[in-house]
């Protein structure tokens, strides 16, 4: 992999392990989000953390370039780990945005699972047709999916500082309001970002393409 993509991976890794590890104690009142139901919403949240963790980490090797010539049936394996990691997380999702009180806030996450889950199933229907060009894009485009979670916490400062000059460094709403203003938005923002990367790479010439 380029040393670009091993920082990218690395830092994927530090932006969401604080989030994760609360999770990994399983203890409902060490949670980050507000729990209302111990029974259903709590072990879905759980299982949707470990496995979208377990996406992002296999995702991330199958761009490994040497991993898949040389060893092209682990690239199958870790895919089918892929794709099986986000069809579970992404349907846990479904229950969790049940949970959303926020209107805007739920929507954003239902326009992103949708995504995610559509443009995996796209990315493995093209892999079994053997169309493998198509299969390439679409796991570009899922994989940009996954890593909506990670630019929606690195986009915070950014949008923190976004509200602050859209005020004019006042804050109406005191500074939990402007929390809640800018944790309500930073999935939208992030999922536009993320989308526009994507397809901007896509339809970049080829040579210009990053070789990983
Ligand atoms: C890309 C599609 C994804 C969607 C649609 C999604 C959706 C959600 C939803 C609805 C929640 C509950 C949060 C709330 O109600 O405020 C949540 C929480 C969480 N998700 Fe995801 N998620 C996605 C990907 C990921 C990935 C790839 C990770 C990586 C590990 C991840 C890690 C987490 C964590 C750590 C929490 C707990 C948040 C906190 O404590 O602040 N998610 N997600």
């Amino acid at each position: 992999m380029k040393k670009s993509w091993w920082i990218l991976f690395l830092l994927s890794v530090a932006i969401m392990l604080p989030f994760v590890i609360p999770y990994l104690s399983l203890n409902p009142a060490s949670s980050r989000i507000v729990i209302s139901s111990r029974a259903l919403q709590y072990p879905a949240l759980v299982i949707h953390i470990i496995l979208a963790l377990l996406a992002m980490t296999t995702g991330f090797l199958q761009f490994h370039k040497t991993l898949r010539k040389n060893k092209p049936s682990l690239h199958v394996l870790l895919g089918k780990v892929y794709v099986s990691s986000i069809l579970l997380s992404g349907g846990f999702t479904l229950i969790l945005i049940g949970y959303e009180p926020d209107y805007g806030r739920a929507l954003s996450f239902l326009f992103l699972d949708l995504l995610w889950l559509f443009t995996t199933v796209k990315g493995f229907q093209a892999a079994m047709n053997k169309d493998f060009e198509a299969h390439k894009k679409w796991m570009i485009r899922s994989f940009a999916m996954t890593l909506t979670a990670v630019s929606a916490r690195a986009v915070v400062p950014l949008l923190i500082l976004t509200y602050l000059l859209l005020h004019r460094f006042s804050l109406p709403d005191g500074r939990m309001g402007m929390i809640e203003e800018v944790l309500d938005n930073n999935i939208w923002a992030a999922l536009i970002l993320n989308f526009i990367i994507v397809e901007w790479y896509l339809l970049k010439p080829r040579r210009e393409q990053l070789s990983l």
